[in-house]
């Protein structure tokens, strides 16, 4: 056992004088915690939105009108709060104060008499229905709608500078006039203005609207100015502080997972989309939850993935497929997103305000711990997610993504159960009680979600693995020199495209992030053929950011994981508590067998774990903290 404590200046100079990779300074423990603080995202936000219902044809009678119905129906009490108004709002920008006008035809209530219009009047009756509002906006010169030449009837008017509605020039005031004056607690910032205004497209060659070189590129990373486009998003946070005092904002980023947004949103805002738009059709949810579903260490209290909004009521998930709409619902519940509904509320039967109103199932996603469920069974047919409680309790969704009847069996291990004690379940959807030892076997019908709450004895009784507590890591370094798309995201038809194109590539980059109980590239983990079913898996020159309060020890098997290639190069394993060295592995290299590394954290609020590379790696390295636990 590998137990060294090395706190003396000597034994740090040594270690700086190792050869380490580029990314040494970033790999320098800060014994903080650095993913997005601020706003009011403790929980993944609950609310609706006018966008999936309305699209550009919202106005101010529909979204009073859901509001009412989320307070009538009891979901307001169940948590839906946000009410958000999406794309169509807007009339233009004034010309001569810069000032942001309503359209007044759609929202009456807005009106002033004068072009000083105001959405106070919408705010104050949303607050004083027990509610929060919210506005939403562009990052860039100009609206979705105005890029994309969809919405023409709600598309701003008048001259090219007063159709300029978005952000960009205009952060500060923008933000002041919702915020301050106008009253909004939500802002979900798209990015269409920074994306298709390029001289390529038609409306900016027939001078309607003003050309801005794209800061993204949605297929290709390297053409797409990732500093830049951070850099407005993080204006964007900075003036939400300066204008939200009392800190009550919800920050939503929708850049659609391009500009390698997985990796970095957690540092700037509270959701951020992961993918394109959901549409309501099966196929299209599944890309959209896939583009979530392995990045289980990228959300936390704070900051969560949005796969987009609900569509349960439309389409796939409406009135006559009960089971999609449920599936779609556990499934958004389970990975902690945001859970916003996207429907007229006005035509909800009691059947769907029943699904989007399952406490049991709404608790899943508002449970404190904030752990994201983490994929114990991964196949193209069927998963299983499994998530970690606060009260110590499981969550488990057995899940068929195919249009047929799947026989499953669920084991003990699935749930980090011992496979001789008794598992309890209760069916979250029907209320049932059933228990088993070792395994059970279920069928689950085509499309079919079965979310159970389970509790058993623990595999690890009084510790927690560190895969098991994904809310409580921030991976503050992937090891990623050069992002690539990730190719595990199911590929649907395109709706707005069908199939007028070579069809769905991969696009969003994150591919080779941290992963709980995986590789970074989806291989079980593996040390010189030792297998750990349970562990983090990423790539050298990481470092992860672990809340260890309540707990005094951490240990692993650590070393290079067998799916790296054979480069010579080598790796060293750290371990920080509140930035101090705590303990660290020898050098070592591929197919080394695991070595323990074990170390007293003393309660160190923040444990970090690093490794660094050599230098000498030619590709991507693999490691695995296998069994990582925090114990008592
Ligand atoms: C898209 C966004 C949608 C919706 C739409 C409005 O970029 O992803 O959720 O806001 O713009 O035009």
């Amino acid at each position: 056992m590998i137990r060294l404590h090395l706190p003396t200046i000597a034994a740090v100079c040594a270690l700086a004088a190792l050869p380490l990779s580029a990314a040494a300074d970033e790999l320098d423990p800060t014994g903080a915690w650095s993913a997005y603080s601020g706003g009011q995202a403790p929980l993944p936000p609950m609310g609706w939105n006018s966008w999936n219902a309305f699209y550009h044809d919202v106005d101010e009678e529909k979204v009073i009108a859901s509001a009412q119905v989320i307070v009538d129906s009891g979901l307001a009490d169940a948590g839906y709060r946000y009410i958000n108004i999406d794309d169509g709002w807007w009339l233009k920008r004034d010309a001569d104060t810069g000032r942001m006008v309503i359209r007044t035809a759609t929202f009456p209530s807005a009106a002033t008499g004068s072009d000083r219009t105001s959405f106070r009047p919408l705010t104050d009756r949303l607050h004083a229905m027990g509610l929060k509002a919210g506005i939403y906006s562009d990052i860039g010169r100009n609206s979705c709608g105005q890029t994309f030449g969809h919405g023409n009837a709600n598309n701003p008017a008048g001259t090219l500078a007063e159709r300029e509605v978005g952000l960009y020039d205009h952060i500060d005031q923008d933000i002041a006039l919702y915020f301050g004056e106008w009253g909004f607690d939500y802002i979900k910032v798209d990015g269409c203005g920074i994306r298709g205004m390029g001289a390529d497209n038609p409306n900016v060659q027939k001078g309607i609207y003003r050309e801005m070189a794209p800061l993204i590129d949605f297929d290709s990373i390297a053409k797409t100015d990732v500093p830049a486009v951070k850099d407005l998003f993080a204006q964007v946070g900075q003036a939400l502080v300066r204008h939200n005092p009392d800190g009550d904002f919800l920050y939503s980023l929708c850049i659609w997972g391009s500009a390698n947004v997985r990796s970095w949103a957690k540092e700037y805002g509270n959701i951020s989309r992961t993918s394109e738009d959901i549409a309501p059709y099966w196929g299209r949810m599944l890309h959209n939850l896939d583009s979530a579903s392995r990045r289980a260490l990228y959300a936390q209290p704070g900051n969560w993935n949005d796969p987009d909004m609900l569509f349960v009521g439309t389409g796939d998930f409406d009135s006559d497929h009960p089971a999609e709409a449920r599936s779609h619902f556990s499934l958004w519940a389970m990975l902690n997103a945001p859970l916003i509904i996207g429907y007229d509320l006005r035509k909800a039967t009691p059947e769907q305000l029943a699904i989007l109103g399952n406490r049991d199932l709404i608790a899943l996603n508002q449970d404190p711990a904030g752990n994201q469920a983490v994929l114990a069974y991964d196949t193209e047919d069927v998963q299983f997610f499994v998530k970690m409680l606060a009260d110590g309790t499981k969550a488990v969704a057995l899940f068929n993504r195919t249009a047929t009847p799947m026989p499953v069996t669920l084991t003990a291990d699935h749930l980090k159960y011992a496979a001789d004690g008794q598992v309890a379940l209760t069916d979250l959807w029907s209320g049932e009680a059933s228990s088993f030892t070792g395994e059970q076997a279920f069928t689950l019908a085509p499309h079919e979600t079965r979310v159970f709450r389970a509790a058993g004895t623990r595999a690890l009784p009084g510790g927690m693995y560190l895969s098991e507590m994904p809310g409580r890591i921030n991976v503050a370094e992937e090891g990623i020199d050069f992002p690539e798309p990730d190719p595990m995201i199911h590929r649907a038809i395109v709706p707005w495209q069908n199939t007028r194109s070579n069809g769905e590539r991969p696009r969003y980059t994150g591919w080779g992030g941290a992963r709980a109980d995986s590789t970074p590239y989806g291989q079980m983990l593996r040390i010189a053929d030792r297998e750990f079913l349970t562990g983090i898996g990423v790539l050298a020159n990481s470092r992860l950011e672990v809340r260890g309060d309540g707990f005094r020890r951490f240990s692993a098997m650590v070393g290079r994981d067998d799916s790296g290639s054979d480069d010579g190069s080598r790796v060293r394993f750290e371990v920080y508590g509140d930035g101090k060295l705590l303990g660290a592995s020898e050098w070592m290299g591929l197919a080394e067998p695991a070595k323990p590394l074990s170390v007293d954290t003393g309660g160190a609020a923040i444990v970090e774990l690093v490794v660094r590379g050599d230098g000498k790696a030619t590709r991507p390295v693999p490691v695995t903290w296998g069994d990582a636990a925090l114990l008592p």
